[in-house]
């Protein structure tokens, strides 16, 4: 009864049905999709890390010409600046991979992100209800600033005492990264070896630590996983890998092509593609740079790869794109997003 109520609780504060959130994933993430998860009745969200602040506003205007449901933003919170480090050893293993692919020689990186503050800006004047976020705790006035705007807030945490770091901090629920989930590690209070708890035993420790909602995110893919999240104490669920196949997902057909053939064992977490650890499927760009001290710190390392990453995205090149993906990739079913989100509510519901 209890775990009845909280789930209805944070369905009601997000303003939605059903508390199942299409989790924001930076560079796949379409209107489309975005709006499909909104109008099945769980909650879409809009990957905007590295989008500058016109694509945001541009971004939300055509989700809401999709659906009137709410959705969130996602950003991520601001990083230290890179120690400064000199790229010339980056640069000339990447040379390799360019040469073999016959593009330009590899230019010493700028970072990718845009500024974090005129982000915010574009999130404001989108006017998206709900801001989630990860890799740390946005600065208090920000979160004072969303918040006074009516903005339900969600933070990511990877173990108990980030959890309640972000309690402390106001937000109105906390997403759990369990150590299964595709992408990189929101890890921000520690190392992040000590953010590498499995959903099972996270969930629960997490639930426990705090008097805030919790909405576990990490190898779930079906009812199954949902249910089992309900029960270990979440009152929402967050999913990644399981839209990545969707019809209207970003992700491009050789993506959705290696998640197809993906098994338990394929995926590795690499700091090769940004700098930060990450999970995705294994190619040689995640075995890439093994040398102590090549790798560049992030963003960095994103910008160094960039050009390679996405030459090889356009070509259909598994070896050289970015991957990322959670350990039950091969639950993926690939049906259009609306009826993905169908069948997680008539699963979880029939399991009780
Ligand atoms: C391709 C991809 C991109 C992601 N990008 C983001 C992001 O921009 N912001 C974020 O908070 N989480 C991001 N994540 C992590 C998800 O929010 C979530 O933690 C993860 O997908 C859950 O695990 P699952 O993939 O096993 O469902 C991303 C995940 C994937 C697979």
């Amino acid at each position: 009864m209890a775990v009845a109520n909280t789930w209805r609780q944070l369905a009601v504060r997000l303003g939605i049905e059903h508390p199942i959130i299409q989790a924001p994933m930076a560079g796949v993430t379409t209107p489309e999709l975005v709006a499909a998860a909104s109008n099945a009745g769980g909650l879409g969200s809009i990957g905007a890390p590295y989008m500058k602040p016109a694509d945001i506003v541009q971004f939300a205007r055509r989700v809401r010409e999709l659906t009137d449901r709410p959705y969130a933003i996602n950003l991520f919170a601001p990083q230290p600046p890179p120690a400064k480090t000199d790229p010339s050893r980056m640069l000339a293993e990447l040379a390799r991979y360019h040469q073999e692919l016959g593009l330009e020689p590899p230019r010493p990186p700028s970072s990718p992100l845009p500024s974090f503050e005129e982000q915010v800006d574009a999130v404001v004047e989108s006017g998206a209800p709900i801001f989630s976020f990860t890799f740390g705790i946005p600065p208090p006035a920000v979160l004072e600033r969303l918040k006074a705007r009516g903005m339900v807030l969600l933070g990511t945490a990877t173990n108990v005492r980030e959890a309640k770091l972000l309690e402390a901090a106001g937000v109105d629920a906390v997403v759990t990264q369990g150590s299964e989930a595709g992408g990189h590690r929101g890890t921000f209070a520690e190392p992040f070896e000590a953010g590498m708890v499995g959903t099972m035993a996270l969930v629960p420790q997490v639930a426990d630590a705090v008097r805030i909602p919790v909405i576990a995110s990490g190898g779930i893919m079906d009812g199954r996983g949902i249910a089992a999240a309900r029960v270990l104490g979440a009152s929402g669920v967050q999913l990644g890998t399981a839209f990545l196949t969707c019809p209207e997902s970003g992700a491009t057909p050789a993506y959705k092509a290696a998640l197809r053939e993906a098994r338990d064992d394929m995926t590795v977490i690499t700091r090769a593609l940004s700098g930060r650890p990450a999970r995705g499927l294994a190619n040689e760009l995640t075995e890439a740079f093994q040398e102590e001290g090549a790798i560049l710190p992030f963003p960095l390392q994103h910008g160094a790869t960039g050009p390679l990453r996405n030459a090889a995205a356009a070509r259909g090149d598994p070896r050289f794109m970015t991957l990322w993906s959670g350990q039950a990739a091969a639950l993926s079913r690939g049906l259009p997003a609306a009826e993905l989100m169908r069948q997680l509510i008539a699963e979880s519901e029939r399991l009780g």
